[in-house]
């Protein structure tokens, strides 16, 4: 049985005679124990979708179930079983870090000893030692959001939704943040983030899924996304070529600093000859997912407005 089914997924928001389609029939199911990404464009649905999953939105239409059970129907007994970092959530002013992590394990049944054990470890993991008896209001973003992270995940329930757990971090935070959610998928936990971050989704996700539009473009691991492609190489120059020229051999992306072309292995050779012969400056790497993404989202949002 997959952790989680949706199926035919739709949310209007109407307010005011006037309706958002959020979610357009989405259909999905992410398998137990697996690290799942949302990519997708601002207002793409993510966060509807999370909220309807973890039992905090009605859908208009469609369905989710989280282990078999339907998250309408049987809510309470989904609630028990998952936990959720809410984007843009927010702690209580006067309590510290260590308060809320002893205070929500409490609230959730864990018994005093294992939240004990648990508080301890996330307060180390999430490196929250510093300001771990700091009341929140005196707390910098970044070091709330690593509490409310740190906090959630100390439920160590089986279905984990993180919404964008590492804005505002700095990269020393987020690779915390990255630690912690593997040991969690090690134990057992079936995760499912969304970030803007795609470096993120790549280090984290076994398998991501873009959203646009209330729907689907693509689901599978980042390097199938990198493979739609066509192209596995990405040259930069610092000059000494026209986009005219470069077109022939793939994309080219360019700015005022330098000349981007993504283009096939077969074509780096003769391309890094000529810029030397030129006297041009040529790096030299794989496609990043950005790029994948940007690609596949651009071309949705083409064929919409056409
Ligand atoms: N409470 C609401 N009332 C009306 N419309 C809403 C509401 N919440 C979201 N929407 C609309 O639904 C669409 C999807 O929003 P959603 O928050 O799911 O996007 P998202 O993918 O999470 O975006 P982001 O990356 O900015 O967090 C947007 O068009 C948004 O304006
Ligand atoms: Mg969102």
């Amino acid at each position: 049985m997959p952790a989680l089914e949706a199926h035919a997924l739709t949310k209007v928001y109407a307010r005011h005679g006037q309706s958002t389609r959020a979610l357009d029939g989405l259909d999905l199911e992410i398998p137990s124990g697996q690290r799942f990404a949302f990519l997708g464009r601002n207002g793409a649905g993510k966060t509807t979708f999370i909220k309807i999953a973890s039992t905090l939105l009605l859908p208009t239409a469609g369905e989710v179930r989280l282990f078999g059970r339907d998250v309408v129907h049987e809510a309470r007994a989904v609630r028990a079983q998952i936990g959720l970092v809410p984007q843009e959530g927010k702690l209580f002013y006067h309590l510290t870090p260590r308060e809320h992590l002893r205070e929500y394990l409490r609230v959730r049944g864990v018994g005093r000893e294992t939240t004990e054990a648990r508080t301890v470890e996330l307060v180390e993991a999430m490196g929250l030692g510093p300001f771990a008896d700091t009341p929140a209001l005196r707390l910098s973003g970044g070091q709330q959001q690593r509490a409310l992270v740190a906090m959630v995940l100390a439920t160590e329930a089986p279905f984990l939704f993180l919404d964008e757990p590492t804005l505002g971090m700095d990269p020393f935070a987020r690779r915390q943040v990255w630690e912690v959610i593997r040991r969690a998928a090690r134990r057992g936990s079936t995760v499912l983030l969304t970030t803007h971050y795609l470096d993120e989704a790549e280090q984290l996700s076994d398998e991501l899924a873009v959203i646009e539009g209330g729907r689907i473009l693509f689901r599978g691991p980042s390097e199938r996304l990198k493979s739609t492609l066509g192209r596995e190489v990405r040259l930069q120059f610092s000059g000494g070529f026209s986009t005219l020229e470069l077109a022939p051999f793939g994309k080219v992306i360019s700015d005022r600093e330098r000349i981007t072309l993504l283009t096939t292995r077969s074509a780096v050779r003769e391309l890094t000859e000529l810029a030397l012969a030129r006297g041009v400056e040529v790096t030299v790497g794989p496609v990043t997912l950005e790029e994948a993404f940007l690609e596949l989202v651009g071309r949705g949002i083409e064929e919409d407005e056409s």
